[in-house]
């Protein structure tokens, strides 16, 4: 499949000028493009951010896995996430191409990760593999909280995902019974609310849109609407029709 265009069956846009623009594409092995996708929990920024790289043939990688790799190194050791010198510690000596997702996912890693997420001296140990895989060609959608400001404030199309947080903490208890989680809505709607105050009131690399991204609200949409409308803003900033 070429990089770029969708296939066949997701050509809704009514674009005339993106046929050039693939045919430009597919002569150039060096050309990348990056897609950020940012927003809090639960917004559906990760399915989306998925499904967008499979269809335009693009590398993915979900940021927060990073974060939350660092967190499990630290609780492992026995150590608390607020730990600073260790968190740096677990961030300069991560392996981030090994990543167990499942068990990243529990719900004392989340909380850990937004912990560990604060520091700056952990971002930016961690900054470097993030822009090395955003430009490794064809390029790469990387969904998190500060793409669009601070890993690839360059990036083609930005994205900032929300919903309003109780249909986030809906989504979230539903995932997290499913994988055999205990989960009571009300906890989960009030842990996230406690991660997104953290995450957006620290100074290193809030979470904040860029002032160029595009707003995507998935709060009314399933997940097929969600993917459908990131992908009308994606083709819109490509053929010119909206502004990168
Ligand atoms: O997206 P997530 O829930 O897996 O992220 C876990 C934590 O990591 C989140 O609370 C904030 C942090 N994070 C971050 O600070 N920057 C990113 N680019 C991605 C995640």
């Amino acid at each position: 499949m070429p990089p770029f265009d969708p296939p066949p069956g997701y050509d809704w846009s009514p674009s005339d000028d993106r046929t050039e623009k693939h045919s430009q594409d597919t002569h150039d092995a060096q050309v990348t493009m990056i897609i950020a996708i940012d927003g809090p929990a639960a917004s559906g920024k990760g399915t989306i951010a998925k499904q967008v790289a499979g269809i335009y043939g693009l590398h993915h990688l979900d940021t927060g896995l990073i974060y939350r790799a660092v967190a499990k190194a630290v609780l492992d050791a026995g150590h608390s996430p607020d730990n600073v010198r260790e968190a740096i510690d677990a961030a300069i000596a991560l392996n981030p191409r090994k990543f167990e997702e499942a068990a990243l996912k529990a719900q004392v890693i989340t909380e850990a990760a937004s912990v560990v997420a604060a520091i700056p001296e952990v971002r930016q140990a961690l900054m470097n593999y993030q822009r090395e895989f955003a430009t490794r060609p064809p390029g790469a959608v990387l969904d998190g909280r500060d793409i669009g400001t601070v890993i690839a404030p360059g990036a083609d199309v930005k994205l900032f995902v929300v919903a309003t947080p109780e249909v986030r903490a809906a989504r979230r208890t539903r995932e997290l019974l499913a994988r055999g989680e205990p989960a009571d809505e009300q906890e989960v709607l009030a842990d996230l609310l406690r991660r997104d105050e953290r995450d957006s009131r620290r100074t290193a690399a809030p979470l904040k849109p860029a002032p160029d991204a595009h707003l995507l609200d998935t709060t009314h949409l399933g997940i097929d609407a969600a993917f459908r409308a990131a992908v009308d803003i994606i083709e819109a900033v490509r053929t010119g029709r909206k502004r990168g």
